[in-house]
């Protein structure tokens, strides 16, 4: 098949940045090349697309049979992640990932959130502040502190730093400026899990099912950990990644459970990743799930498989093979 590779590449965004973070979620040259080295050993072309406006006309121009997609999309709508998988269904271009309605909703975490607890899945308490009046109102009397405070429509730990743990209210308060101010989009703030760090990989659709679960282990012991923005840049230095997960088989069993019931409930195809906090109570807790996880080599989906005996082409080539699934004139071709 001849295969386009939609990505943002953090070189192709232009335009001033307010925040250091701001080209976090976005690719390297390297992710793009292993996708295409990937797609290239099975025996397909792959045509390099990029992202942004110039992908319109390559999208017309090109005679595509599908399109690998890890396009981030731009500006800081919450529904960017949605820009590029909206353009192929238009033009009828089969694509791999999640639909725009799931990569939407999953982007806008407090929505996610409601949604998977209204199918039953344990998740830490929060609440939402779209600007300074709604702070004064929020129902700070009573909510369970410590608690953690991020932008409501961001990954890549954007907006996540050493300050985001706060104690109290009014120091919640001043974090919640801090969001509102640089990251011009809702805040959430959540109840702070204390517990393990465990993400969880599932590739598939008929039925999905796990590439793994990893620990995310702090190499020095902290009081509470944050896989904050800091921490993920220098992984290598801070933490230990342990997969297969050393926990008790009853909570790994309930993450299982959890990870396909959210991935079933918010819609996702293909691949995603879902990340839990274990609580006081033994419980894991759902934080997120990423319908649109990283495919680098540093990312948590990538080092997960490898340390569980796949390869990085063979996850790439995972992904591929459960789209096509989904397109009978893909698997024909
Ligand atoms: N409620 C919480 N309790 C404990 N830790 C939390 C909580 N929410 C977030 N964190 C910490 O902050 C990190 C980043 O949060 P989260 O996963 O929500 O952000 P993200 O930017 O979407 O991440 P990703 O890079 O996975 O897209 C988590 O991995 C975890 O360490
Ligand atoms: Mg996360």
């Amino acid at each position: 098949m001849r295969i386009g590779l939609s990505y943002d590449l953090k070189t192709a965004i232009t335009g001033r940045h307010t925040n250091d973070d701001a080209l976090e979620e976005y690719d390297s040259p390297e992710t793009v090349e292993i996708i295409a080295g990937a797609l290239e050993s099975r025996g397909h072309t792959a045509v390099r697309l990029g992202g942004g406006v110039p992908l319109l006309d390559k999208l017309r121009r090109e005679k595509l049979d599908m399109v690998f997609n890890i396009a981030e999309g731009r500006g800081n709508y919450r529904s960017r992640e949605a820009q590029v998988p909206s353009l192929l269904e238009m033009l009828e271009i089969p694509y791999t990932g999640s639909d725009p309605e799931c990569l939407a909703v999953c982007l806008d975490k407090p929505l996610a959130k409601k949604l998977a607890a209204a199918e039953g899945i344990r998740t830490p308490k929060w609440l939402v502040v779209a600007d300074q009046g709604e702070m004064d109102r929020a129902a700070w009397q009573g909510f369970p502190f410590p608690a953690i405070v991020k932008p409501a429509f961001e990954g890549s730990s954007k907006g996540i730093r050493l300050t985001s743990l706060v104690a109290d209210a009014r120091q919640a308060q001043q974090e919640v400026r801090r969001i509102l101010e640089g990251y011009r989009q809702p805040v959430m703030v959540e109840e702070f899990i204390d517990g393990d760090e465990v993400t969880v990989g599932i590739i598939g659709n008929r039925p999905p099912k796990l590439v793994g679960m990893m620990r995310i282990i702090p190499k020095k012991k902290v009081e509470h950990f944050v896989y904050s923005v800091e921490v993920k840049r220098d992984y290598v230095n801070l933490v230990d990644y342990e997969s297969p997960v050393r926990l008790p088989a009853k909570v790994l069993d309930m993450m299982e459970s959890c990870s396909l019931k959210a991935f079933k409930t918010l819609g996702c195809r293909d691949f995603a990743r879902v990340d839990f906090r274990i609580g006081g109570d033994g419980m894991p807790y759902f934080i997120e799930i990423n319908p649109l996880p990283g495919l680098g080599s540093y990312s948590d989906l990538i080092i997960m498989a490898t340390k569980m005996g796949w390869t990085h082409h063979g996850v790439i080539g995972a992904v591929l093979e459960a789209a096509v699934e989904r397109y009978p004139q893909c698997r024909a071709a």
